[in-house]
């Protein structure tokens, strides 16, 4: 018999229960897409296959986390689980104070609304979408100041995450540091391609942020994620627990706003956290009006339980590892078979670099978003587009953005999918490349004002 050279690592849990799957025809996907506008966010979920439309909520908890729930403290004030969940946010994020919130947008609302006036200027490791649009509705305007390296699909640059030193001080040069409230440092960048920031480079950007008397509020939504990368590419973090690299990660931060949807295995909730004790005050004030009562912010006493379990989960080494160990499978998988996608392979997705995938298209015939509907034509894969219609319309101009990126985010939930799924969604993009030249492009037939991409309607061209 031939020795076995290699030993594999599994999934670190076996299945307790099971929800089961439609398999369609082309013809019934062909309705569905037709019905949809050509937009994946508008199929019924039911008609899709494999759902990899995001990572966000569509985790699958654990059995502790659904015993958490009937530990649900229902109560208006003070319930219970609002405290566990304060305790363990203290714990493992190490910010003193907590704001619960109903998901990650509703406490970008809250901090954008107390920091921002005006005339305000947010620099940023590229924009995400809802973050944005806050800092904008605040009065403010983004600035990216990310590394050129992260606009290069192809650049293997270890974090391509990073804050660029010299765009943020020109930028401080340029306004005065009186007009930038604060730095909004994405750790894992999503848009980038799940690209995480380095320790060094936080360590920096704070440095430089004290002497100019400017914040920094941490999207944390991926932190754990990124926290793996550092341990595995940062020189000196290979020994240290993925909790450690986390809390470091915090510490360099005034404040957090938090999507508990990613890496905190739940479906709903999303935290403020913070260490001033007046921005606090303020925020505490301001979730009675938006969200809820400040022992609640939006959420269920249950939600909160399973939030607070998902945080001791969610930096389990065995978990981490085996969570990004799937989605480089995939990354892998497709690199062997000539599929240009974002490198290095990053945390939460694998993205299709469209541009190159569907080089005929022009950018306004939407590439990423006519690949996203060719592939669920195919397959029943459900992805999203992440390029020009998720960039949006600039405030100013009212022109499109045109990101150097056009991408399409094939987003693995975690805990949800076996490495057969993984195996035929490899497949599904390659039979899709096979007839790429012949595919056509889409145009936008309507367009809602604010984050078009959830609800944007298009038609096939030709
Ligand atoms: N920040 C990041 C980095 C995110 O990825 C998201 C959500 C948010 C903030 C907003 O959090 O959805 O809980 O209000 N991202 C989802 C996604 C929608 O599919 O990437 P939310």
């Amino acid at each position: 018999m031939e020795k076995l050279k290699k030993r594999s690592w599994a999934e670190p849990f076996k299945i307790k229960s099971v929800e089961l799957l439609k398999m369609t025809s082309r013809e019934e996907r062909q309705k569905a897409l037709t019905e949809a506008g050509y937009n994946t966010f508008l199929l019924k979920s039911e008609d899709v296959y494999i759902d990899l439309l995001t990572d966000s909520g569509t985790n699958a908890m654990s059995d502790r986390q659904w015993a958490g729930l009937m530990l649900g403290d229902e109560a208006y004030a003070g319930s219970k689980n609002f405290y566990h969940l304060e305790e363990n946010v203290q714990k493992y994020y190490g910010y003193q104070y907590l704001v619960p919130t109903h998901q990650g947008r509703g406490a970008e609302h809250i901090i954008s609304k107390i920091l921002i006036k005006p005339g305000n200027y947010i620099p940023g490791n590229m924009y995400f979408t809802t973050t944005r649009l806050h800092q904008e509705l605040a009065g403010g305007t983004f600035v990216d100041v990310i590394i050129d390296e992260a606009h290069d699909p192809e650049n293997l640059h270890p974090f391509k995450g990073n804050v660029d030193l010299q765009k943020l001080e020109d930028l401080i040069k340029k306004v005065g540091a009186d007009k930038i409230p604060y730095i909004s440092v994405a750790a894992t960048v999503n848009m980038a391609g799940g690209q995480p920031i380095s320790i060094e480079n936080l360590r920096q950007v704070r440095a430089l942020c004290t002497r100019h008397g400017i914040k920094v509020v941490l999207d944390a939504t991926r932190a754990v994620e990124n926290a793996y990368f550092i341990k595995v590419r940062e020189k000196g973090y290979a020994k240290k627990s993925i909790a450690e690299i986390l809390k470091e990660i915090c510490s360099y931060t005034d404040a957090a706003t938090m999507s508990a949807k990613k890496d905190l295995l739940v479906n709903i909730g999303g935290f403020l956290a913070l260490n001033d004790y007046e921005v606090f005050e303020e925020a505490r004030n301001m979730v009675v009006v938006y969200e809820g009562l400040h022992t609640y912010g939006g959420l269920a006493g249950r939600d909160m339980e399973a939030m607070a379990i998902g945080i001791e989960e969610a930096v389990q080494e065995d978990h981490i590892r085996a969570r990004i160990g799937q989605v480089e499978y995939v990354g892998e998988k497709l690199l062997s078979i000539g599929i240009p996608i974002v490198k290095p392979v990053g945390g939460h997705a694998i993205f299709l670099n469209a541009k190159q995938f569907l080089p005929h298209l022009k950018h306004l015939e939407f590439p990423a978003q006519t690949l996203a509907a060719e592939l669920y034509l195919e397959s029943g894969i459900r992805s999203m587009e992440r390029g020009i219609v998720s960039a949006g319309r600039s405030k100013e101009t009212g022109d499109h953005y045109y990101p150097k990126l056009e991408l399409v985010r094939l987003t693995f939930p975690r805990r949800v999918y076996t490495q057969a799924h993984c195996d035929v969604t490899a497949e599904a993009v390659e039979a899709v490349y096979e007839y790429r030249s012949k595919i056509k492009g889409l145009k936008m037939v309507y367009e809602p004002k604010y984050l078009r991409f959830f609800q944007a309607r298009f038609e096939k061209l030709g």
